[in-house]
């Protein structure tokens, strides 16, 4: 066996919190930021820091989620971490780590998993600062005007060069920071965070220069700008850039019963043939539209091995697409579609046509128009209609911040 490296700093990562106020329905750590967790990401940075043990502590029950992202995010240097099991609180939790730390460990950092995005440039620069009896901590100045309240109204002002927002990792000298918690357990004493614990017990605790970047993950406000910093999401202040899809479809007469063409029933005129009511016109606007988003073609959400399309009219294809592009982060800005043939005669009925496929995708502008082809070509014989249809899409910013 090879020597473990010797390692005079440890951080400790508690990821082993619930995450009520995120309310995702998994332990916050583990929530996808992008294609990696909360707790990824935050090891991801303690690893790009200069090497120190890396402790791990994780929710009950997903220890093995925690030994993934610790694997991945170590690389080569596996040997420097470990994974244990958190307690009911934080400071409970932060127990669990003090008891994982290696015996030359001089040095302890304690960090949020929740503040997934530090710096490691911090997380560096507070073991820096830690001293052989004083604590460091990063802050950041508060910028907001600061009142005490009551219930109803304002108390008084509080003078906020005075205060400071506390982040982490939190540094401290192993040996009094490991007596400052065990008296702390003792007396069952909860502290708001290590630094008032550490305090509580008669140390100093410095502040260094903290970061935007390291705040906390709270709630899906907090998720949401970690994956715009991220670039996960596109940003408001992305220009809006529209897609543009076509799509085209042909039919040949044939089909039983009137034929349904552009979202109507054409009572008396000859049916197109083909899976669902053969409407070619709408094929087209489906295929314009997910091309434009990028999600396929018709044959894959709506093709023979989706029976439940069958029978179905444009109303429904086109309300079911509308869901597709507007899960994928897209509006629709028009839809424009041409057919060719020779009948039905459209021009009587091209406004009802148009409020149909409109009210059909959710009141988006579409327009429609028909052409002969000066009797040349399958459908100038009265053989089928053709049909080629231009959709644009635009990001939908309502659904960016
Ligand atoms: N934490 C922990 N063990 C606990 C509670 C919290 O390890 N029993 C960790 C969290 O995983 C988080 C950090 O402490 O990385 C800061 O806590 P917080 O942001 O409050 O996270 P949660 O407690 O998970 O969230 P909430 O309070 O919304 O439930
Ligand atoms: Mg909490």
């Amino acid at each position: 066996m090879t020597a473990l490296p010797v390692l005079d700093t440890a951080i400790i990562v508690v990821a082993a919190g619930s995450g009520t106020r995120l309310g995702a329905g998994a332990p916050k750590a583990l929530i996808a930021i992008d294609e990696r967790s909360i707790l990824r990401h935050a090891l991801d940075g303690v690893f790009a820091a200069s090497p120190m043990q890396v402790i791990v502590v994780a929710p009950a029950g997903f220890e093995g989620e925690a030994e993934s992202a610790l694997s991945a995010a170590a690389g080569d240097r596996a040997d420097v971490g470990r994974v244990v099991t958190g307690g009911p609180t934080r400071q409970l939790s932060v127990a669990a780590g003090l008891g994982a730390l290696r015996g030359e460990v001089t040095t302890v950092l304690v960090h949020d998993a929740a503040r997934a995005l530090t710096p490691p440039a911090q997380i560096e620069a507070v073991a820096r600062a830690v001293t052989a009896d004083a604590g460091a901590i990063p802050v950041l100045a508060v910028v907001d005007t600061l009142k005490r309240i009551d219930s109803t109204s304002i108390v008084e002002a509080v003078d906020r060069a005075e205060l400071a927002a506390a982040q982490t990792p939190q540094g401290f000298p192993r040996l009094p920071l490991e007596a400052a918690y065990a008296s702390a357990l003792s007396a069952a004493v909860e502290y708001t965070d290590d630094a008032a614990l550490y305090a509580a017990a008669g140390h100093v605790v410095h502040h260094i220069a903290g970061s935007e970047r390291a705040f906390k993950i709270t709630t899906p406000a907090d998720l949401e700008r970690a994956q715009l910093l991220l670039g996960a999401v596109p940003a408001a202040s992305d220009p809006v850039v529209p897609v543009v899809g076509i799509g085209t479809d042909v039919h040949a007469f044939g089909g039983k019963g009137d034929l349904w063409l552009a979202g109507l029933e054409w009572p008396g005129e000859p049916a197109l043939s083909g899976h669902s009511d053969g409407d070619a016109v709408a094929h087209a606007i489906v295929d314009a539209l997910l091309g434009a988003a990028g999600l396929g073609d018709i044959g894959q959400h709506f093709g023979t091995s989706h029976p439940e399309f069958g029978g179905a009219h444009a109303d429904v294809f086109l309300a079911r697409t509308l869901e597709l592009v507007n899960d994928a982060g897209w509006r629709i800005g028009n839809v424009s579609v041409q057919f060719q043939g020779n009948r039905p005669r459209f021009s009587a009925r091209r406004a009802e046509a148009e409020a149909a496929l409109s009210s059909a995708l959710g009141g988006a502008r579409v327009t429609v128009s028909a052409t002969t082809t000066d009797g040349l070509g399958f459908s100038g014989r009265g053989e089928g209609i053709s049909v080629m249809a231009v959709a644009v899409l635009v990001p939908d910013v309502s659904r960016i911040r």
